[in-house]
């Protein structure tokens, strides 16, 4: 899918600017015509010549240096690109980016441009958890910049730990699968929520479900394979965060009823695959409560209901519940469906244990406000995540 895309790549002053090198080799192999912009400390690892030999291109470290008298190159190159890459970003770059700051040809190209940008970081553990950099990095993000994160392992500081550039095969792979999306949901924002919550009742002890957030995660990978810009609110889980989406870690229902209170307006679909507890203890203890003799019981109260409230104040939004139900399955879904004003639902049995919580497969049913029902049979999470997204697609197309 790479083949004859017009891409830039900005190589930035880190001992990984060497690994841009295969990098450009194996665009350039899949097709791509890229062009290089390095910036002056990138030529302290590597020499523009060893890029121009393999891009076929000149390569640009000078603002200045206009090669071509009809055009400012800065401009024409950021014109030109289907979309940038930076790899490897420093903790510099990052930060210039960040603040708007345009001093050489990379950072004034990349102003310049309105094509998608990937970030692939590269730098010491430390620096990468810096609050700085994890601000700007924040701050891209939300600006729609997809990062290609580091990897874990030997740094070439002495360090072992996040940082390492990503492998050049993996990141072509990745902007290859980006590419390769289907464009259906090209300009939809959709927002799904996944995991479970945990409401604290000391600091030792929480209430929370079995949840692993493989559903929801696996709908965000389907939608963003759909072209969708995808905006993840996870609770605690083990699983990776992916990359190319918008990710928030929440812990409790309160939590995560702000952040999808403050997405909600600037999205066109939510899907509410959370397990989120209905219940949370009065008080949260600011000690460890002491074991006593004899039973113990907790005063609880209910947790808000996100979904109710976003059946209320929804306007344009496509709003698809879950039911994790253990009898009446098709009963109980459809009240959820009317009393929440839905526009869908999905409904899983979680009693069984080879498919709902935490299992890697599910099998549900998909009933919607218009009264139709897809029964879609026991499969992996993702090829279900795929179905469902088709229908929600279907379901929109109806009107
Ligand atoms: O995460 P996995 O291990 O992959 O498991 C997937 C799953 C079983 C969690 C998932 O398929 C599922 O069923 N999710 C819904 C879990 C749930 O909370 O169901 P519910 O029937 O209790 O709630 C109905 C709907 O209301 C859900 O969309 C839920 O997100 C929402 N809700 C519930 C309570 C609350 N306070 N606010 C809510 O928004």
């Amino acid at each position: 899918m790479l083949k004859g895309k017009k891409i830039v790549l900005g190589v930035s002053g880190g001992i990984a600017a060497y690994k841009a090198i295969a990098l450009t080799s194996k665009l350039a192999q899949a097709g791509a015509d890229v062009r290089v912009i390095m910036t002056e400390n990138a030529t302290e690892f590597v020499t523009p010549l060893t890029f121009q030999a393999i891009s076929r291109n000149p390569v640009y470290t000078d603002t200045f240096d206009e090669k071509d008298p009809n055009v400012i190159a800065h401009i024409d190159l950021a014109d030109w690109a289907d979309f940038f890459i930076v790899a490897p970003a420093t903790a510099n770059l990052i930060g210039k980016i960040a603040n708007g700051i345009a001093t050489d040809m990379l950072t004034t190209t990349l102003l310049a441009t309105q094509v998608p940008i990937y970030i692939a970081p590269a730098m010491n553990v430390h620096m990468y958890q810096h609050p700085a950099v994890i601000e700007n990095m924040k701050k891209l993000e939300s600006w729609g910049y997809r990062f290609i994160e580091p990897g874990d392992g030997y740094l070439a500081c002495g360090y072992i730990g996040r940082g390492r550039l990503e492998e050049p095969e993996k990141m072509v792979e990745l902007i290859d699968m980006e590419t390769n999306r289907t464009i259906k949901w090209k300009n939809k924002k959709v927002l799904i929520t996944a995991g479970p919550t945990r409401e604290a009742l000391d600091p030792v002890r929480y209430f929370t479900n079995y949840s692993s957030g493989k559903m929801g995660y696996a709908l965000a990978q389907s939608a963003m394979e759909y072209g969708a810009e995808v905006y993840l609110i996870s609770g605690p889980t083990n699983l990776a965060i992916p990359q190319n989406l918008h990710f928030y870690r929440i812990t409790n229902a309160q939590e995560m009823y702000e952040q999808v209170m403050q997405l909600f307006h600037q999205v066109d679909i939510v899907i509410k695959t959370a397990a989120v507890a209905d219940y949370r203890p009065v008080k949260i203890m600011d000690q460890k409560i002491k074991k006593k003799t004899g039973p113990f019981s907790v005063d609880m109260e209910r947790t808000v209901d996100i979904l109710g409230s976003l059946g209320q104040n929804k306007n344009r939004q496509f709003l698809v519940g879950f039911a994790a139900e253990t009898e009446n399955i098709k009963q109980y879904g459809k009240k959820k469906l009317d009393s929440k004003n839905l526009d869908a639902i999905v409904l899983n049995d979680v009693s069984r244990n080879d498919i709902g919580f935490d299992a890697d497969h599910n099998e549900v049913i998909f009933m919607t406000k218009s009264g139709s029902e897809h029964a879609i049979p026991q499969a992996s999470k993702k090829d279900i995540a795929d179905q469902l997204i088709k229908l929600i697609d279907e379901e929109i197309g109806k009107g």
